[in-house]
């Protein structure tokens, strides 16, 4: 087991300029999976917080926590009852803040997750509501229209939740009596709030400040493009073959005055958050999930004012190609300069199929939404896990922060054979089982190479893992950690090194400006930055060749002076050693 040592990085941090999410590497910590500390296959605090010294020793500057807030978990916590305390399963508003103040102690920033777009029904303000009726001021929290056809027996519109079917579901009334319909773009048991209500917007400053007092630094805003709605609520009228209307997170990609996603209005209310996040010394941070259409609509929520970062998801979306990793890298980097804002490099998280798995497949590529996994064929474990190392010395080796998400450093694959009977996520049901939904990227952490749960808690966990992951050769925490070839060591001596290079300076300050893109071919993605480094990714067939430097990393063997395919080198050119003193 690793020990749970400080590691040195609050020094290293103080010593670079800026704020520290400019560049920081922040973890994601799915709380569910992560962690059981009470021994009832559910991942809880007491859970993380035996395991924040792994977090420090492996190198990562923050972490993100998935919701944590009392909820039914009709969709794993993002149905939050109680904004305000936590989860008893997970434990108590004492435990949390114990965990941030630990977590401080270590040198790690702690980010929240804040859900603004939709409350669980069993909410008081959604039982409130319900119980009012038409046309109370309770009601106007929410979004409820009356039914269409006669009787209002059909729905105001054609939209579609995220997680199929309909996006409207009928209440009965006080009376007894079938009456309004109210939106939820995601399960039933999620219902949309209404923005254009002012208490709306009061709570959530109030929610925000309550958290910051005690401790948080940041949040990272669920679906912070669905916030406001067109109040015409016109029908989207476009049927896809499945007979769904726009269903997917990523509907706002081919409309750009779409009716419920990415809608002017939400600018607004960030501004009001940003103004509220400046008020604390230091000030707090926010990034943001946005599923948009454009770098340039993503760069629009870090505009001055605005939010500080938002998730980039375009390497999830990229084929594994130089030619559109470059692309990519380009215009995400472009788009955020425009706008004086770092990019936030992601290549998995609790929705998105792992990108091992992903990076395997023959095809490389993910299906157009990704909250649906893509079973266009199998996958290649050992290619995708070599992909994985050289996506992962891109994106730590370009300008910006990353997020990392749980599991990815030990090389977990999607787990794409759950049984049925297990599976939780709502879109399975809702999906009237077609679609398998996110639970394959949400199974347990293995800590152990044996034991009930691999280490995770005392009792098998909420998700089974796959026997592969168990045993000495497998890819737990413990079977990798002394192993120099792990992926975790991989991961550990990468963080390191990006440590040690930024804060000697060999990276330059940061933005699309301090990195040259240099032409070695055209299946090699490679670049420079001032004034001593040099990135070379081959995601071609052949080997490519390698530039003169010394080296300091690499995602694979290297052959005398040549990169072979679906490989990655970190290069030291005007720099020269770590110990050296920090450059002017
Ligand atoms: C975001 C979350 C996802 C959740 C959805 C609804 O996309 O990441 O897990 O299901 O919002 O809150």
């Amino acid at each position: 087991m690793t020990s749970t040592a400080a590691s040195p990085r609050p020094a290293l941090l103080a010593a670079r300029p800026g704020p520290w999410w400019r560049d920081a590497v922040t973890y994601q910590v799915y709380i569910r999976s992560f962690a059981d500390g009470d021994g009832d296959g559910m991942g809880d605090i007491a859970g993380i917080r035996s395991r924040l010294g792994y977090l420090a020793e492996l190198g990562v500057d923050a972490v993100w926590i998935n919701p944590w807030y009392p909820s039914p978990q009709a969709d794993a916590g993002y149905d939050v009852a109680d904004y305000r305390d936590i989860e008893p399963a997970f434990g108590t508003l004492a435990d949390a803040e114990a965990l941030i103040e630990q977590a401080h102690g270590l040198g790690l920033r702690v980010l929240l997750d804040i859900v603004p777009n939709h409350t669980s029904d069993e909410h008081p303000w959604f039982v409130e509501a319900l119980a009012s009726g038409p046309g109370s001021p309770a009601r106007r929290r929410y979004l409820f229209r009356p039914g269409k056809g006669p009787d209002g027996a059909l729905p105001p519109n054609d939209w579609k939740a995220v997680f199929g079917g309909p996006a409207w579901r009928r209440v009965t009334e006080p009376d007894g009596r079938p009456g309004e319909w109210y939106l939820h773009l995601f399960d039933p048991k999620q219902p949309d709030l209404n923005w254009d209500d002012p208490t709306v917007r009061t709570e959530f400053l109030d929610i925000l400040r309550f958290w910051f007092d005690r401790g948080a630094d940041g949040f990272r805003i669920d679906v912070a493009h669905g916030l406001v709605k067109d109040p015409a609520m016109p029908d989207l009228g476009r049927h896809d073959p499945r007979g769904l209307v726009e269903p997917q997170l990523l509907g706002a990609a081919t409309l750009s005055d779409h009716p419920h996603w990415d809608r002017p209005g939400v600018h607004e209310i960030y501004r009001t958050w940003r103004k509220l996040a400046e008020g604390y010394d230091p000030p707090k941070v926010f990034v943001a999930e946005a599923w948009v259409s454009s770098p340039a609509r993503l760069a629009a929520y870090l505009r001055p004012g605005e939010l500080n970062t938002a998730f980039d998801f375009d390497f999830v979306i990229a084929p594994w190609n130089a030619e559109s990793l470059r692309r990519t890298a380009t215009s995400s980097l472009l788009a955020h300069d425009s706008v004086g804002a770092p990019v936030m490099w992601v290549l998995s998280n609790h929705d998105i199929t792992r990108h091992v798995t992903r990076l395997g497949r023959p095809d490389a590529r993910v299906a157009k939404d990704p909250l649906r996994s893509d079973h266009h064929g199998e996958a290649d474990p050992v290619l995708g896990r070599r992909r994985a190392r050289a996506a992962l010395l891109l994106e730590l080796a370009l300008p910006g922060g990353v997020y990392l998400y749980q599991g990815e450093e030990l090389g977990l694959e999607e787990v794409e054979d759950l049984p049925e009977e297990v599976l939780q996520d709502p879109t399975w049901a809702r999906s009237h089982h077609t679609e398998r939904g996110r639970d394959g990227c949400r199974v347990p952490l293995p800590w152990t190479a044996s034991g009930p749960s691999l280490g995770f808690g005392a009792a098998p966990g909420w998700l089974p893992q796959p026997a592969s992951w168990g045993g000495p050769g497998g890819l737990s925490v413990e079977a990798q950690a002394e192993d120099p070839g792990s992926m975790l060591s991989f991961y550990r001596t990468a963080l390191r090194l990006r440590r040690e290079l930024a804060a000697q300076g060999a990276l330059g300050a940061g933005g699309a400006a301090s990195l040259t893109w240099l032409d070695l071919g055209e299946d090699v993605v490679a670049f420079r930055r001032e004034p001593g480094f040099v990135c070379v990714l081959n995601a071609g067939e052949g080997a490519a060749p390698l530039p003169a430097g010394r080296q300091l990393l690499a995602s694979g063997p290297m052959e005398e002076g040549q990169l072979p395919p679906d490989t990655s080198v970190w290069l030291s050119t005007t720099w020269s050693a770590p110990s050296a003193p920090a450059a002017s």
